[in-house]
C-alpha cells in the first residue's frame, strides 16, 4: 500500500498545459491573434522606451517611470506568449514542474512589480499636481531610483516566497491545467497535498503587497481630483487632468483585469470567461498601454515626430 503510495506520488513529472485545445477550430486564428499581439506589443513598448531614452524632453520622472513601466511589460508578456504560441506551433503542450514554476515566478512577481509602478506613478502625478513647488526637490534622480527599484523588488520577493513554497507540493495526477499559463490556482488544484497552508500564504502576500499600491493609488487620485476640481478656471481643470488621464486609463485597465479575475469565484459555467479575461491582463494590458500613452500624451507624440523627422533626415542626407 505504502509502495503504491509512493509510486502514486512520484508519477507526475510534467505538467500538461490544455491552452485553447479544446476549440481546434480556431487553433490558427488564435495563434496569429497571439502573434500578432505580442510582436505589436515588443514593437510598441520599445519604441516608448527608446523615445524616452533619446528624446532630451522626456528626462523627467513621469517619463523615466513611464519607460520603466514599457521595460516591465514587454518581460511581462514574454513571461508567457512566447511559450504560449510555440505550443501552437509544436503541438507540444508539456511543461516541466521546474518550468512551470518558473513560468508563475516571473509572472507574478512582474504583476506584483507592476501594481508597485503604477502607485509609484500615480505618487508621482499626485505631487506634481498637488505639491507643484515642491516637485523637483522631491522627485529627484534617488527618489526616482528608489521607487523604480522598491517596485521591481518588492513584486518579485513576495513572488519568490510563494514559488519556493511550492516544489513542497506533491502532484499525483491528473496533470492537465486548464489554463494557457502556470497560474497559482489551476496548478495548486492539481497538488494532492494539503494545499491550505500555501494558499494561505499566497492570500496574505497577495494582500500585504498589492492591497497598499491599490490603496496608494486610489488615494493619490482622490487627492488629484479634490485639487483639480478647486481649480477655478476650466482650461487649467484640463490642462491639470491631462497630464494624469492615460495613466488614470492604464491603472483602471490593470486593476478591472485583475478583480475580474482573481475574485470573481472560479466555476465551471465561468471557465471560458476567466480565460478571456486571463488574455486581457496577461496579453492586451501591455498592448494597449503603449497606445494609450501614445495617442493621449502630446509630448510623446511631439517626441514621435522629432524621431520621425531625423530618421527622414538622415534618409535624404
Ligand atoms: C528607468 O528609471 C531610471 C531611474 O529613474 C531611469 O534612469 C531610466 O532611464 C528609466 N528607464 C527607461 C527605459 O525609461
Amino acid at each position: 500500500m505504502r509502495r503504491a503510495e509512493q509510486l502514486n506520488e512520484t508519477a507526475v513529472v510534467e505538467f500538461i498545459i490544455l491552452s485553447f485545445q479544446s476549440i481546434p477550430a480556431i487553433q490558427f486564428i488564435l495563434f496569429l491573434m497571439f502573434l500578432v499581439i505580442y510582436i505589436s506589443t515588443m514593437l510598441g513598448n520599445l519604441l516608448i522606451m527608446v523615445l524616452v531614452v533619446t528624446n532630451q524632453h522626456l528626462h523627467k520622472p513621469m517619463f523615466f517611470f513611464l519607460g520603466n513601466l514599457s521595460f516591465l511589460e514587454t518581460c511581462y508578456t514574454s513571461a508567457i506568449l512566447p511559450r504560449l504560441l510555440a505550443s501552437f506551433l509544436t503541438n507540444k503542450y508539456v511543461i516541466s514542474l521546474n518550468d512551470c514554476f518558473l513560468q508563475y515566478f516571473f509572472f507574478t512577481g512582474l504583476a506584483g512589480a507592476e501594481c508597485c509602478l503604477l502607485a509609484a506613478m500615480s505618487y508621482d502625478r499626485y505631487i506634481a499636481i498637488c505639491k507643484p513647488l515642491h516637485y523637483t526637490a522631491i522627485m529627484d534622480g534617488r527618489c526616482c531610483l528608489l521607487l523604480v527599484g522598491g517596485s521591481w523588488l518588492n513584486g518579485l520577493l513576495a513572488s519568490a516566497i510563494v514559488t519556493s513554497l511550492m516544489p513542497q507540493l506533491t502532484f499525483c495526477g491528473p496533470n492537465e491545467i486548464d489554463h494557457f499559463f502556470c497560474d497559482f490556482t489551476p496548478v495548486v488544484k492539481l497538488s494532492c497535498s494539503d494545499t491550505h497552508w500555501i494558499e494561505l500564504v499566497e492570500f496574505i502576500l497577495a494582500f500585504l503587497f498589492t492591497l497598499p499600491p491599490f490603496l496608494l493609488t486610489l488615494v493619490s487620485y482622490a487627492y488629484i481630483g479634490n485639487t483639480v476640481l478647486r481649480i477655478p478656471s476650466s482650461t487649467g481643470r484640463h490642462k491639470a487632468f491631462s497630464t494624469c488621464s492615460s495613466h488614470l486609463t492604464v491603472v483602471t485597465l490593470f486593476y478591472g483585469t485583475l478583480i475580474v479575475v482573481y475574485l470573481v469565484p472560479q466555476t465551471n459555467t465561468l471557465g471560458y470567461l476567466h480565460k478571456a479575461f486571463s488574455v486581457c491582463y496577461t496579453a492586451l494590458t501591455p498592448l494597449v498601454n503603449p497606445l494609450i500613452y501614445s495617442l493621449r500624451n502630446n509630448n510623446i507624440k511631439k517626441a514621435l515626430r522629432t524621431a520621425v523627422n531625423k530618421y527622414r533626415g538622415f534618409d535624404k542626407a
